[in-house]
């Protein structure tokens, strides 16, 4: 058996959308753990912090390509962070289905194929891989605004666990159910600075996660401490949501949540 330990030197590790927001934060704690770290997006950053391969995740040509580069690059690939997702805010009941579609696509199909073109890879390899799927609380609870989204986050922690009994004992897939983030993005979701500061009291740790603290999480789930963990969906979300009941009763439930 491997060595028990974090580090991740002489790893290629994919982590698609990693060049900005949650996904620059896995790659660089990735990178500090010594990984070889290759990102992907439509859009090529004018910096790249590690090595960038464009590509729409949602289209199997490029996501072939994609693997093909890498191989071809570095003859291996360990890890794969399944990252690039999201969406817009839009009322569920105004929403376009050519919208809707293109949010499942993103969050749950393209997570598949991706998952699916490095599971060949990974197979072929004598020691396999592990393949982390970025999900979301939204997956957990009602997700109004982002309904879409946040069925097909649900959708992404059933496939972690449908694909985890598939591609085992060579492959290991996991999932982070990730909480509030503190990205460049953050202002579009919960206002200014006072709006941040607001949202990050009702979390119980009293923040946002900073990326690399999702990134941590995923290096774990990656390491070889983690050998054991398949079809596993962690909760990163620093305790979650407090129960809305507590705030809105009068009977005393002492001073924790006053
Ligand atoms: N931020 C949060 O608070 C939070 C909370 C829970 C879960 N998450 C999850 O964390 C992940 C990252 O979120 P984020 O907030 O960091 O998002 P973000 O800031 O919008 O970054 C998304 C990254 O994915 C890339 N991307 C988007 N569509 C793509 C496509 N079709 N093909 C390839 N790359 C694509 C983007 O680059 P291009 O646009 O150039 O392609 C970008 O690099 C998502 O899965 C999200 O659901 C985030």
């Amino acid at each position: 058996m491997a060595g028990r330990h974090l580090r991740q030197d002489g790893a290629v590790v994919l982590v698609t959308g990693g060049v900005r927001g949650v996904g620059a934060g896995i790659a660089s704690a990735f990178q500090n753990h010594g990984a070889t770290v290759v990102t992907c997006a439509r859009t090529e950053p004018e910096h790249p912090a590690a090595e960038f391969v464009r590509c729409d995740v949602r289209h199997p040509g490029q996501v072939r390509a994609l693997m093909e580069r890498v191989l071809d690059r570095h003859g291996r690939l360990d890890v794969v962070v399944n990252n690039a997702g999201g969406s817009p805010y839009a009322s569920a009941a105004e929403a376009s289905p050519r919208f809707h579609d293109k949010i499942v696509q993103l969050n749950l199909l393209a997570p598949l194929l991706v998952a699916q073109e490095a599971n060949a890879v990974m197979q072929r390899q004598d020691s396999g891989g592990s393949i982390v799927m970025i999900s979301s609380v939204s997956g957990r609870r009602p997700s109004p605004g982002t309904a879409a989204y946040g069925a097909a986050k649900a959708g992404l922690d059933n496939l972690t666990a449908s694909l985890a009994v598939e591609w085992a004992p060579k492959v290991r897939v996991n999932g982070l159910a990730v909480g509030m983030v503190r990205t460049e993005g953050a202002h579009l979701h919960y206002g200014s600075e006072a709006g941040v500061a607001a949202v990050a009291k009702t979390v119980p740790l009293g923040r946002l996660a900073e990326p690399e603290e999702i990134g941590d999480c995923a290096v774990f789930l990656a390491s070889p401490l983690a050998s054991y963990v398949s079809g596993a969906t962690l909760l990163v979300h620093g305790g979650g949501e407090v129960p809305a009941f507590l705030a809105a009763a009068d009977a005393d439930h002492g001073s924790t949540h006053g």
